[in-house]
């Protein structure tokens, strides 16, 4: 048993979606999630810049005593996880590795979509891992710079002609290539499931990484008997700029109100 907490983060918003998965299957944790919304989005920016935004994310993290981390952003797991694994000296879960086992136990006709940031696309992780780990499975990867931005403006609900329209184009090729799973690569888009299920149909099964990340790092820390003790787990929410907009903007990520207080953090410190 272990009583530390569990240090989540993300460039803004999106690793909500985790929190709510790692709520729900490890209600007994302390999570402390950090966002860093002075500095979102990550997704069109160089792989040198995301490594340093997040190293920065860990060590004010880590400023607290964690006995693990999950990084519940695609675009930095495509891009760093390795280094920053070899950098800390605990448990470091990302999104990638375990979207593709459940991608791959999902797929019957072994087409895989991928759907993600154009920094996470181009790291090549996921094509590099299915490589590695399913050769016999197909990968579509296509990246959807525009639904990170449309999703922080709250255009995500089905009837928005704008998302609609948007994600019309973004799955056309999706659909073309006869995809029968589409992985999420991106911690905001379970926010845009319905559309994205309305627009591929009821054939096509999505995954959601920060789901798949949750179970992982359940895995991960009952295996080494680093569990919560059963009771009331919690959240600390922190981020870097404009705490009374993420309190606004948490529920729709959370899909419940946010009534714990945000803290500000000066990310450039560490
Ligand atoms: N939630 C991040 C991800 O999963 C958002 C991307 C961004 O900041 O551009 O990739």
């Amino acid at each position: 048993m272990d009583s530390r907490p569990i240090g989540v983060f993300d460039s803004g918003l999106g690793g909500l979606t985790a929190v709510r998965q790692l709520r729900r299957i490890m209600p007994s944790e302390h999570i402390i999630y950090f966002g860093d919304t002075s500095r979102v989005p990550y997704g069109n920016r160089s792989a040198d810049t995301i490594l340093k935004y997040a190293r920065q994310d860990l060590r004010f993290l880590r400023s607290f005593d964690l006995k693990a981390a999950v990084i519940a952003c695609g675009t930095v797991s495509s891009n760093c996880l390795g280094t920053l694994q070899q950098e800390n000296d605990i448990p470091i879960v990302g999104v990638v590795e375990p979207a593709v086992r459940r991608a791959a136990a999902v797929t019957e006709n072994r087409r895989v979509g991928l759907i993600a940031t154009r920094a996470s696309v181009s790291s090549g992780a996921y094509q590099r891992l299915f490589r590695r780990d399913h050769p016999d499975i197909a990968l579509f990867a296509k990246a959807c710079p525009l639904f990170v931005p449309l999703v922080e403006e709250g255009r995500f609900r089905p009837g928005d002609v704008v998302i609609e329209t948007v994600a019309a184009e973004y799955l056309a090729e999706l659909k073309e290539w006869g995809v029968d799973t589409l992985v999420l690569g991106c911690t905001h888009y379970p926010l845009l499931e319905d559309v994205i299920a309305g627009e591929m149909g009821p054939t096509v099964s999505l995954v959601d990484v920060g789901c798949e990340s949750a179970y992982e790092i359940k895995r991960q820390l009952k295996s080494m008997d680093r569990l919560a003790p059963e009771g009331a787990g919690h959240v600390d929410y922190y981020a870097s700029d404009r705490p009374a907009d993420f309190q606004r903007l948490a529920a729709s990520f959370l899909r419940e109100d946010l009534e714990e207080q945000v803290h500000p953090v000066d990310i450039e410190k560490y």
